[in-house]
Protein backbone atom coordinates (compact mmCIF):
# COMPACT_ATOMS: atom_id res chain seq x y z
CA UNK A 1 0.00 0.00 0.00
CA UNK A 2 1.07 3.65 -0.22
CA UNK A 3 -0.42 7.17 -1.15
CA UNK A 4 0.85 7.36 -4.83
CA UNK A 5 -2.65 8.30 -5.37
CA UNK A 6 -2.31 11.21 -2.94
CA UNK A 7 0.37 12.72 -4.74
CA UNK A 8 -1.90 12.77 -7.73
CA UNK A 9 -4.34 14.43 -6.12
CA UNK A 10 -1.99 16.87 -4.45
CA UNK A 11 -0.22 17.13 -7.71
CA UNK A 12 -3.13 18.02 -9.58
CA UNK A 13 -4.70 20.97 -6.84
CA UNK A 14 -7.16 23.99 -7.41
CA UNK A 15 -6.95 26.17 -10.93
CA UNK A 16 -5.75 22.71 -12.77
CA UNK A 17 -7.29 21.70 -16.12
CA UNK A 18 -9.08 17.86 -15.41
CA UNK A 19 -7.77 15.54 -17.95
CA UNK A 20 -10.13 13.80 -20.46
CA UNK A 21 -9.56 10.90 -18.26
CA UNK A 22 -10.25 12.08 -15.10
CA UNK A 23 -13.53 13.93 -16.80
CA UNK A 24 -14.95 10.04 -17.58
CA UNK A 25 -18.49 10.17 -16.07
CA UNK A 26 -18.41 13.75 -14.88
CA UNK A 27 -22.02 15.14 -14.86
CA UNK A 28 -21.81 18.91 -14.48
CA UNK A 29 -20.44 19.99 -18.35
CA UNK A 30 -19.30 23.62 -16.82
CA UNK A 31 -16.73 21.76 -14.72
CA UNK A 32 -13.21 21.91 -16.08
CA UNK A 33 -10.57 22.47 -13.37
CA UNK A 34 -9.87 20.45 -10.53
CA UNK A 35 -11.35 23.34 -7.92
CA UNK A 36 -14.49 23.44 -9.82
CA UNK A 37 -14.75 19.63 -8.97
CA UNK A 38 -13.68 19.55 -5.95
CA UNK A 39 -16.62 22.78 -5.27
CA UNK A 40 -19.65 20.45 -7.26
CA UNK A 41 -18.32 17.25 -4.59
CA UNK A 42 -18.35 19.34 -1.32
CA UNK A 43 -21.88 20.73 -2.32
CA UNK A 44 -23.09 17.13 -3.28
CA UNK A 45 -21.69 15.72 -0.01
CA UNK A 46 -23.10 17.98 2.16
CA UNK A 47 -26.65 16.76 0.83
CA UNK A 48 -25.65 13.50 1.56
CA UNK A 49 -24.76 14.04 5.03
CA UNK A 50 -27.78 15.94 5.54
CA UNK A 51 -29.58 12.66 4.57
CA UNK A 52 -27.22 9.99 6.21
CA UNK A 53 -28.36 12.00 9.55
CA UNK A 54 -31.95 12.70 9.26
CA UNK A 55 -32.70 9.46 11.48
CA UNK A 56 -30.39 6.97 12.83
CA UNK A 57 -29.20 4.39 9.87
CA UNK A 58 -27.22 1.07 10.74
CA UNK A 59 -24.51 1.65 7.81
CA UNK A 60 -23.27 -1.94 8.40
CA UNK A 61 -25.45 -2.72 4.99
CA UNK A 62 -24.04 -3.09 1.63
CA UNK A 63 -26.91 -1.40 -0.26
CA UNK A 64 -26.64 1.27 1.91
CA UNK A 65 -23.25 1.94 1.80
CA UNK A 66 -23.45 2.02 -2.11
CA UNK A 67 -26.18 4.19 -1.63
CA UNK A 68 -24.56 6.37 0.44
CA UNK A 69 -21.63 6.69 -2.24
CA UNK A 70 -24.33 7.67 -4.35
CA UNK A 71 -25.92 10.20 -2.12
CA UNK A 72 -22.55 11.66 -2.05
CA UNK A 73 -21.70 12.09 -5.34
CA UNK A 74 -24.88 11.19 -7.59
CA UNK A 75 -25.06 14.93 -8.87
CA UNK A 76 -21.53 15.01 -10.01
CA UNK A 77 -20.73 11.46 -11.30
CA UNK A 78 -22.17 9.05 -13.55
CA UNK A 79 -20.59 6.23 -11.67
CA UNK A 80 -21.67 7.12 -8.14
CA UNK A 81 -22.91 4.29 -6.08
CA UNK A 82 -20.71 1.65 -8.44
CA UNK A 83 -17.95 -0.50 -8.14
CA UNK A 84 -14.80 0.04 -9.65
CA UNK A 85 -13.94 -2.20 -12.25
CA UNK A 86 -9.86 -1.87 -12.24
CA UNK A 87 -6.75 -1.75 -10.04
CA UNK A 88 -6.01 1.25 -7.63
CA UNK A 89 -2.81 1.70 -5.84
CA UNK A 90 -5.06 1.75 -3.28
CA UNK A 91 -7.30 -1.52 -2.36
CA UNK A 92 -7.84 -5.14 -3.35
CA UNK A 93 -8.34 -6.48 -6.68
CA UNK A 94 -11.76 -5.28 -8.27
CA UNK A 95 -13.07 -8.98 -8.36
CA UNK A 96 -13.02 -9.46 -4.81
CA UNK A 97 -15.16 -5.81 -3.70
CA UNK A 98 -18.35 -7.40 -3.02
CA UNK A 99 -17.53 -10.62 -0.88
CA UNK A 100 -14.62 -8.53 0.92
CA UNK A 101 -17.74 -5.83 1.66
CA UNK A 102 -20.24 -8.85 2.67
CA UNK A 103 -17.47 -9.90 5.13
CA UNK A 104 -16.91 -6.65 6.53
CA UNK A 105 -20.35 -5.61 7.02
CA UNK A 106 -20.49 -9.12 9.07
CA UNK A 107 -17.90 -9.20 10.75
CA UNK A 108 -18.37 -5.61 12.23
CA UNK A 109 -21.93 -6.44 13.09
CA UNK A 110 -20.94 -9.29 14.73
CA UNK A 111 -18.34 -7.12 16.74
CA UNK A 112 -20.86 -4.79 17.56
CA UNK A 113 -23.31 -7.75 18.55
CA UNK A 114 -20.68 -8.95 21.30
CA UNK A 115 -19.15 -5.87 22.17
CA UNK A 116 -15.43 -7.22 20.89
CA UNK A 117 -14.46 -3.86 20.91
CA UNK A 118 -14.45 -0.42 22.59
CA UNK A 119 -16.74 1.86 20.05
CA UNK A 120 -13.63 3.79 18.92
CA UNK A 121 -11.88 1.07 17.70
CA UNK A 122 -14.47 -0.67 16.54
CA UNK A 123 -15.45 2.42 14.17
CA UNK A 124 -11.82 2.82 13.47
CA UNK A 125 -11.53 -0.70 12.25
CA UNK A 126 -14.16 -0.61 10.54
CA UNK A 127 -13.07 2.59 8.50
CA UNK A 128 -9.51 1.28 7.66
CA UNK A 129 -11.00 -1.82 6.11
CA UNK A 130 -13.61 -0.22 4.16
CA UNK A 131 -11.18 2.10 2.34
CA UNK A 132 -8.15 -0.11 2.05
CA UNK A 133 -11.20 -2.31 -0.18
CA UNK A 134 -11.66 0.86 -1.92
CA UNK A 135 -14.67 -0.22 -4.01
CA UNK A 136 -15.09 2.71 -5.83
CA UNK A 137 -13.71 4.90 -8.38
CA UNK A 138 -12.98 7.74 -6.09
CA UNK A 139 -14.35 9.27 -3.41
CA UNK A 140 -13.45 6.45 -1.15
CA UNK A 141 -11.58 8.88 1.64
CA UNK A 142 -14.84 11.08 2.31
CA UNK A 143 -17.49 8.22 1.97
CA UNK A 144 -15.48 5.36 4.29
CA UNK A 145 -14.76 8.80 7.09
CA UNK A 146 -18.54 9.45 6.70
CA UNK A 147 -19.72 6.05 6.95
CA UNK A 148 -17.63 5.50 9.93
CA UNK A 149 -19.60 8.91 11.83
CA UNK A 150 -22.77 7.17 10.48
CA UNK A 151 -21.49 4.30 12.69
CA UNK A 152 -20.58 6.10 15.37
CA UNK A 153 -23.91 7.74 15.65
CA UNK A 154 -26.01 4.10 15.16
CA UNK A 155 -23.82 3.46 18.46
CA UNK A 156 -24.97 6.60 19.93
CA UNK A 157 -21.36 7.82 19.96
CA UNK A 158 -19.97 11.27 18.87
CA UNK A 159 -18.71 11.73 15.16
CA UNK A 160 -14.56 11.39 15.08
CA UNK A 161 -12.76 14.57 14.59
CA UNK A 162 -10.57 13.06 12.12
CA UNK A 163 -8.08 14.98 13.48
CA UNK A 164 -10.13 18.78 13.07
CA UNK A 165 -8.33 19.94 10.44
CA UNK A 166 -8.34 19.73 6.27
CA UNK A 167 -8.20 16.25 6.07
CA UNK A 168 -8.40 16.58 2.48
CA UNK A 169 -5.58 18.34 1.95
CA UNK A 170 -1.31 18.33 2.10
CA UNK A 171 -0.29 19.29 5.98
CA UNK A 172 -0.10 18.36 8.93
CA UNK A 173 -3.19 16.19 9.47
CA UNK A 174 -3.13 14.25 6.15
CA UNK A 175 -0.22 12.94 7.05
CA UNK A 176 -0.71 12.28 10.41
CA UNK A 177 -4.07 10.90 9.08
CA UNK A 178 -2.03 8.62 6.29
CA UNK A 179 0.76 7.32 8.70
CA UNK A 180 -2.14 5.85 10.92
CA UNK A 181 -3.74 4.17 8.21
CA UNK A 182 -0.41 2.70 6.67
CA UNK A 183 -0.02 1.59 10.51
CA UNK A 184 -3.49 -0.15 10.35
CA UNK A 185 -2.78 -2.01 7.15
CA UNK A 186 0.09 -3.51 9.07
CA UNK A 187 -2.71 -4.55 12.12
CA UNK A 188 -1.54 -1.89 14.37
CA UNK A 189 -4.87 0.43 15.23
CA UNK A 190 -3.33 2.28 17.86
CA UNK A 191 -1.84 5.25 16.16
CA UNK A 192 -5.50 5.49 13.93
CA UNK A 193 -7.57 5.22 16.96
CA UNK A 194 -5.44 8.29 18.62
CA UNK A 195 -5.44 10.18 15.74
CA UNK A 196 -9.41 9.86 15.06
CA UNK A 197 -10.25 12.39 18.36
CA UNK A 198 -7.22 14.13 18.04
CA UNK A 199 -7.50 17.99 18.21
N1 LIG B 1 -2.03 3.12 3.12
C1 LIG B 1 -3.35 3.27 3.08
N2 LIG B 1 -4.14 2.30 3.57
C2 LIG B 1 -5.46 2.42 3.55
N3 LIG B 1 -6.10 3.50 3.03
C3 LIG B 1 -5.38 4.48 2.52
C4 LIG B 1 -3.97 4.43 2.51
N4 LIG B 1 -3.53 5.58 1.93
C5 LIG B 1 -4.62 6.31 1.62
N5 LIG B 1 -5.74 5.66 1.97
C6 LIG B 1 -7.13 6.12 1.84
O1 LIG B 1 -7.46 6.40 0.51
C7 LIG B 1 -8.17 7.64 0.46
C8 LIG B 1 -8.03 8.24 -0.92
O2 LIG B 1 -8.87 7.51 -1.81
P1 LIG B 1 -9.91 8.25 -2.77
O3 LIG B 1 -9.17 9.19 -3.66
O4 LIG B 1 -10.79 7.23 -3.40
O5 LIG B 1 -10.79 9.06 -1.70
P2 LIG B 1 -11.24 10.57 -1.74
O6 LIG B 1 -12.43 10.71 -0.87
O7 LIG B 1 -11.35 11.03 -3.17
O8 LIG B 1 -10.00 11.29 -1.10
P3 LIG B 1 -9.88 12.21 0.19
O9 LIG B 1 -9.71 11.30 1.34
O10 LIG B 1 -8.65 12.99 -0.09
O11 LIG B 1 -11.09 13.06 0.30
C9 LIG B 1 -7.55 8.44 1.59
O12 LIG B 1 -8.42 9.42 2.10
C10 LIG B 1 -7.37 7.39 2.65
O13 LIG B 1 -8.57 7.20 3.37
MG1 LIG C 1 -9.76 11.05 -4.55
Amino acid sequence: MNDDLDDIFEESEGGTDLTEEEKEGLIPSYISTRGELNQAEQQNIVKGELWAFTKKRNPLDIKFLNDLHKKMYGEVWEWAGSYRKTARNIGIDAYRIPTELKQLVDDTQYQLDHATYPPDELAARFHHRLVFIHPFPNGNGRHSRLATDILLHFMDQERFTWGAGDITRKGDVRSRYIAALQAADNHDYGLLIEFVRSE
